[in-house]
C-alpha cells in the first residue's frame, strides 16, 4: 500500500498544512511533514474535504444497464468527490429482497471506487401494497438502514405507519418521495404561472406538502425516523422546520438542481429539465437555500437520475423525469453557497454519512480518521461537457455552463480513486 503525503492543503478551509495517508487512515496532520517514502501530492491552493456522501443516487443496475451501471455511476461519483453513495431501490428487479440488495452491494465492492450502500424498497415492487422484507434486508450483508420507494410515494398512510414502526426496531429510516399521487395525475411540471402559460398539467406544491405534513405526524406518533427526499418547495421547508422544532425525528435533503434552476427553464420544452419533483419558482429556490444555511435541510443529495437518449431526447410528455448530478453537485453547491467549506462539508458529507449510518465517512481529515477525502481546486472553473461525463447517460441540465471548483483527487480508505482529475480505473 502506497502512502501519500499531501502538501500544503487547506483542511475544510483552515490554514495550509500537510496530510499523511497511510494504511487507509490519516496518519499525520501538520506543517512540513517529512517525505519519507510517500508519494507526494502538491496541494497548494487546494481544499481537503471529507469524501462526499450521496444519500440519493440512481445507479440503474440491475435492469437498466443501458442508462447506468454500478461501475459507471461509481466512477462518476468518485470524479465528483464522493466516497460513498446510497443506491436507490427503483431498479429492475426492484431492490426489495436481501438477494437484490446484496447483489448491488457486491457490484459496488467489485467496482471499488466508492462505497455503494443499497437502499431497500419499502413495498414489494414499489407497488405500495405490502411491505417488503425490511428485516431481511437489514440483516443481509448489505446491512440496509434506509428504505425508500423513491420514484413513488408510499401513499397509503397505514402502510407508511407500519413501515415506520418496523424500522424503528433497528433504528432504520424511511426516506419518503413526498408526492400525493392523486394531486399529480398527468402532471408535467410545477403548477404555477409558467404551467398556465404553457398549458401543461401542473404538479402543485401542496402535493408534496400534504405528504410531508402527514408523515411528520406519523413519525411523531410512532417515534421513528423519517427522511424527506428532494424537498422542493418553500412550504415544505416550513413544515419540516415546525416538525423539527417540536422534536420529530425528521431529516431532509435538497438537490443541487432545486437549489439552482427554476420552472422557467421548461419554456424551451427541453426534457433535460424534466424532473420529479419539478423545478419550482425563485421564491422556492430562495427558501431552500436559506434552509440549507440554517440547517432545516440537513443534506444536499444529488438524485442522480441517468436516462438513455431514447428516454430523454423525445417529446416533453414522454420523457422520463430525472437529471445527472454526481459530477456537478459540488460545483453547483459552491456556486450557490460560495467557499463556505464548513457548510459544504457538513451538508455534502458529514450529515448524509451520519443519517445513512456510514461510519468511516463524513469525518474531517484528522489523525486516526479513515482516509476518505477529496481535494478540490476552488480557483478552477469547469465548463460542463456532457460527452466528457463518466456516466453512461448524458442528461445533465448544465451543458455548456461554467461552474467553479474542480475535484483534483479522491481517496477511498487511503487509496486514490481519482488523481489529477482523472479516475484511476
Ligand atoms: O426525477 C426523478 N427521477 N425523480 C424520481 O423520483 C425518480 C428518478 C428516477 O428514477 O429517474
Ligand atoms: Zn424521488
Amino acid at each position: 500500500m502506497t502512502s501519500f503525503l499531501i502538501k500544503g492543503v487547506s483542511v475544510v478551509g483552515g490554514p495550509a498544512t500537510d496530510l499523511r495517508l497511510r494504511d487507509g487512515t490519516v496518519a499525520e496532520v501538520g506543517p512540513d511533514l517529512p517525505t519519507t517514502d510517500a508519494e507526494v501530492i502538491d496541494a497548494a491552493g487546494l481544499v481537503a474535504l471529507p469524501g462526499l456522501v450521496d444519500m440519493h443516487t440512481h445507479l440503474r443496475e440491475p435492469g437498466r444497464e443501458d442508462a447506468e451501471t454500478v461501475a459507471t455511476g461509481s466512477r462518476a461519483a468518485a470524479l465528483g468527490g464522493y466516497t460513498a453513495v446510497c443506491a436507490m431501490a427503483n431498479t429492475d428487479p426492484v431492490a426489495d429482497t436481501a438477494g437484490v440488495v446484496e447483489q448491488v452491494w457486491r457490484l459496488g465492492r467489485r467496482a471499488g471506487l466508492v462505497d455503494v450502500q443499497p437502499v431497500g424498497a419499502v413495498t414489494v415492487g414499489l407497488r405500495g401494497e405490502r411491505l417488503s422484507e425490511l428485516g431481511a434486508m437489514a440483516e443481509s450483508a448489505a446491512a440496509v438502514r434506509i428504505f425508500s420507494d423513491d420514484g413513488h410515494c408510499v401513499a397509503d398512510p397505514r402502510l407508511m405507519r407500519r413501515a415506520l414502526e418496523y424500522v424503528k426496531a433497528f433504528d432504520g429510516v424511511i426516506a419518503q418521495h413526498a408526492e400525493e399521487p392523486r394531486l399529480t395525475e398527468g402532471a408535467q411540471m410545477h403548477e404555477g404561472e409558467v404551467s398556465a402559460r404553457l398549458g401543461l398539467t401542473g404538479w402543485p406544491a401542496v402535493a408534496e406538502e400534504a405528504i410531508i405534513a402527514r408523515d411528520a405526524l406519523l413519525a411523531e406518533h410512532v417515534g421513528a425516523r423519517l427522511h424527506i427526499c428532494h424537498v422542493s418547495t418553500a412550504g415544505s421547508v416550513e413544515l419540516i422546520r415546525a416538525a423539527k422544532a417540536r422534536g420529530v425525528r425528521v431529516s431532509a435533503e435538497v438537490t443541487p438542481h432545486h437549489l439552482l434552476l427554476t420552472d422557467d427553464r421548461v419554456g424551451g420544452y427541453d426534457p433535460v429539465f424534466k424532473v420529479n419533483p419539478p423545478l419550482r419558482t425563485e421564491r422556492d429556490v430562495a427558501a431552500l437555500r436559506e434552509a440549507v444555511r440554517d440547517g432545516v435541510i440537513d443534506v444536499i443529495a444529488t438524485d442522480h437520475a441517468p436516462h438513455t437518449v431514447e428516454d430523454k431526447e423525445c417529446e416533453w410528455a414522454y420523457a422520463r423525469p430525472g437529471m445527472l448530478g454526481l459530477q456537478t453537485a459540488l460545483s453547483v453547491a459552491l456556486s450557490v453557497f460560495g467557499p463556505d467549506w464548513r457548510l459544504l462539508a457538513d451538508r455534502l458529507s458529514c450529515q448524509p454519512a451520519r443519517l445513512a449510518g456510514l461510519t468511516g465517512h463524513g469525518v474531517d481529515p484528522a489523525p486516526g480518521a479513515p482516509a476518505n477525502l477529496t481535494l478540490v481546486d476552488p480557483a478552477a472553473q469547469v465548463t460542463v461537457e456532457p460527452a466528457e461525463l463518466a456516466s453512461r447517460s448524458r442528461n445533465t441540465p448544465y451543458a455548456g455552463l461554467q461552474l467553479p471548483g474542480r475535484v483534483v483527487a479522491t481517496f477511498l480508505r487511503g487509496e486514490p480513486t481519482v488523481l489529477d482529475g482523472k479516475a484511476v480505473k
